[in-house]
């Protein structure tokens, strides 16, 4: 069996990082279009920088919860019987790598990465960035940016998602609201390519009409439950 298993905010939220757009979420709190974007970091560095300074301390405080467990349970079984968990995430925290899965794309970046806009280079970052930072590679200061995506820019790994798509039996969405695209279109790909679909989420999402099982609760409960049972059913 292959799955493409797409995950969002919701499946760290018990990991204590918060969510974007449940209430008091971090784009309640924050001003999306002041501090992720290109032109808001060119116009004012600093506070950008100070807002993924914050959620970079967050994120090291915080460790994956059941459901990361789970899916990398999910990775191996997989693995062992001939299948595959083709996992894309839209999440920036690397919480399905603490839990262990082995290959994670994050189509939205790394918060734990930066990059540089001289030379390009890609290097892990863990603690505060700034202005005054110089690049590791080429040397080069005040051109270190995090390593994310923005809106209005292009998602990484969009290829290869396509091809993923193509080549599973079953899409899963997990914790994630269904509202930004193009991950909130890949569940209508999937149907359209004949796939099974299946929404693991707190509450039903903007599509969660389209997808072809549902199952609602916390994703510490509702992605094992899940699991289990996707490996019983191959066993
Ligand atoms: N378990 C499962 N689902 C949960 C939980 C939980 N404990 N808590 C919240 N959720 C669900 C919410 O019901 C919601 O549907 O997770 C979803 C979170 O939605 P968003 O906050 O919109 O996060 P996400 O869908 O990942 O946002 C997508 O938007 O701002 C951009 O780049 C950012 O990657 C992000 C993208």
């Amino acid at each position: 069996m292959r799955i493409f298993m797409l995950t969002g905010a919701g499946i760290s939220a018990e990991s204590g990082l918060g969510t974007f757009r449940d209430p008091g979420g971090i784009w309640e709190r924050f001003d999306p279009m002041k501090l992720a974007t290109p032109e808001a970091f060119a116009r004012d560095p600093d506070t950008v920088h100070a807002f993924y300074n914050a959620r970079r301390a967050n994120l090291r405080d915080a460790a994956p919860n059941a459901a990361h467990a789970a899916l990398a349970r999910l990775e191996q079984g997989l693995a062992s019987m001939g299948g595959e968990l083709f996992l894309c995430t839209q999440n920036i925290d690397d919480l399905h790598e603490q839990a262990g899965m082995r290959h994670v794309l994050h189509m939205h970046g790394e918060l734990f990465k930066v990059r540089c806009t001289a030379c390009g280079a890609v290097h892990e970052w863990r603690g505060d960035l700034g202005r005054q930072d110089a690049c590791p590679a080429c040397g080069t200061t005040g051109r270190l940016r995090p390593h994310i995506v923005w809106f209005g820019e292009i998602p990484f790994g969009l290829d290869m998602i396509g091809e993923k798509l193509a080549d599973a039996d079953l899409f899963v969405a997990v914790g994630t609201s269904g509202s930004v695209y193009p991950a909130a279109g890949f569940v209508q790909e999937a149907r359209a390519m004949g796939l099974r679909t299946c929404e693991l989420n707190l509450e039903p999402s903007d599509n969660a009409r389209v997808f072809d099982e549902r199952a609602y609760g916390p994703a510490s409960e509702v992605v094992p439950d899940f699991v289990e049972r996707v490996l019983r059913e191959i066993r």
